[in-house]
């Protein structure tokens, strides 16, 4: 069985708060008796792109990358060449646990909704074609769907075809995985699943639920589980108190 734990949108500013939230799913994380396949955290992992922000998420995430491996993609707050310089590369691909883990980086310089590039589809293309037999989970930072969030909705992926174009050529991807929203939701895109996790930071809610603010700040820390087995996904949700 894979098991890939999912995070997103921890938004580190600097400050305790945040780093608080994003500190209290590592170590969430980190407790737990059983294996991880691996940790990957769908972008935005600072609020600003800020050089003094990449250190503090370094420094959070520090126990996290001594016992799991951790991949990790820009979004839209990132700054991607600050990212690339001082935290990882803003694409990603590994086998883990037997599956084909591709991350990339939908993120475009000081704008918020996001597009995947002809080179960014290419890479994705070759790497999918490089590993037919292995089941495979795509990332990236914005969903390529609607989601119901109206103020998400209006900054996500554009041009999600290209997308869709490289997934219909690769029959063993499993899932798209994204995060932007702050909320968990499943869906689908091109007729994969596309599960949406959580925002660390906060909580999106609906326009039916509350009129006055788009996110709840101090709800309970979320993350997802994705779990393969024989051919089948499986993802859960897990909510901790801060
Ligand atoms: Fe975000």
């Amino acid at each position: 069985m894979t098991v890939l734990a999912h995070l997103s949108d921890l938004h580190l500013d600097g400050g305790a708060t945040r780093a608080a939230r994003a500190a209290r799913a590592v170590r969430y994380l980190c407790a737990l008796p059983g294996h991880l396949d691996a940790v990957l955290i769908t972008g935005d992992l600072t609020e600003n792109g800020a050089a003094a922000e990449y250190a503090q998420v370094s420094e959070v995430l520090k126990p996290l990358h001594e016992r799991f491996p951790v991949l990790v993609c820009p979004g839209n707050h990132d700054v991607s060449a600050v990212f690339a310089e001082l935290l990882a590369p803003p694409r990603a691909a590994a086998v883990h646990g037997g599956a084909h883990i591709l991350l990339a980086d939908s993120s475009l310089p000081g704008v918020a909704h996001g597009r995947l590039s002809p080179a960014t589809l290419e890479w994705l293309d070759a790497r999918l074609a490089s590993a037919p037999q292995t089941p495979a989970f795509v990332g990236f930072h914005h969903p390529p769907a609607a989601l119901g969030i109206p103020f998400i909705d209006a900054i996500g992926l554009r041009d999600p075809s290209g997308l869709a174009a490289v997934l219909s050529r690769h029959r063993q991807v499993v899932a798209v995985l994204v995060g932007h929203a702050h909320a968990a939701v499943s869906t689908t895109f091109a007729g994969l699943p596309l599960l949406v996790a959580p925002g660390v930071v906060s909580t999106a809610v609906l326009p039916w639920e509350n009129t006055e603010t788009w996110s709840y700040q101090d709800a309970n820390v979320s993350l997802m589980f994705h779990t393969y087995t024989d051919g089948v996904l499986a993802t859960h949700v897990r909510s901790v108190p801060v």
